[in-house]
């Protein structure tokens, strides 16, 4: 199997349905943010010692180091800001976007504090959201649209949509 790539706004559910697709598909899950915890330590911590630009160098270091077969891979949402890093999934694998609306990500992160971008002012996220919005949906394969469905519903979905590609 191609590896899979969820891609998505912080808060979509990458991290929760990779890790159900792999229980699903048993194939193995790596999630870019938590590779880059465990080699460097904490996302906010990173930001704010190393800036935003080393971190998207761990990141980057991160994705491509994941073999092109038999990975789900749960990225930040973040990954779509280098060209690299897009390249790469579109060369190497399936891109799957979790598509959720602006106000729903709103209530599934609240007040947040581990995601640095998330302490920003409300109309910079929502600038945010919807130029990654574009991006997301030029290189995904796949679109799930995730509003009101639970993790194993959207999991279901995309089983379903790979099984006829
Ligand atoms: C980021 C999203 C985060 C994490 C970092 C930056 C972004 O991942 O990589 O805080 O730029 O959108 P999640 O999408 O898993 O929250």
């Amino acid at each position: 199997m191609k590896t899979l790539y969820l891609i998505g706004f912080m808060g979509s559910g990458k991290s929760t349905v990779g890790k159900l697709l792999h229980q699903q598909l048993g194939v193995s899950h790596l999630d870019t943010d938590q590779m880059v915890v465990e080699k460097y330590g904490e996302i906010a911590s990173i930001f704010q010692r190393e800036g935003e630009k080393q971190f998207r160098n761990y990141e980057t270091d991160m994705l491509t180091q994941i073999p092109e077969s038999d990975y789900i891979v749960s990225t930040g949402g973040g990954i779509v800001e280098r060209e690299e890093n897009t390249l790469f999934m579109k060369n190497n694998g399936r891109i799957i976007h979790l598509n959720a609306s602006f106000a729903e990500i709103e209530h599934r992160l609240g007040t947040d504090s581990k995601r640095p971008l998330w302490g920003k002012d409300r109309s910079e996220k929502f600038q945010l959201f919807q130029a990654r919005n574009e991006r997301y949906g030029e290189l995904a394969d796949i679109t799930m649209e995730t509003d009101g469905k639970s993790p194993q519903d959207i999991a279901a979905e995309i089983l379903k949509s790979l099984s006829s590609m």
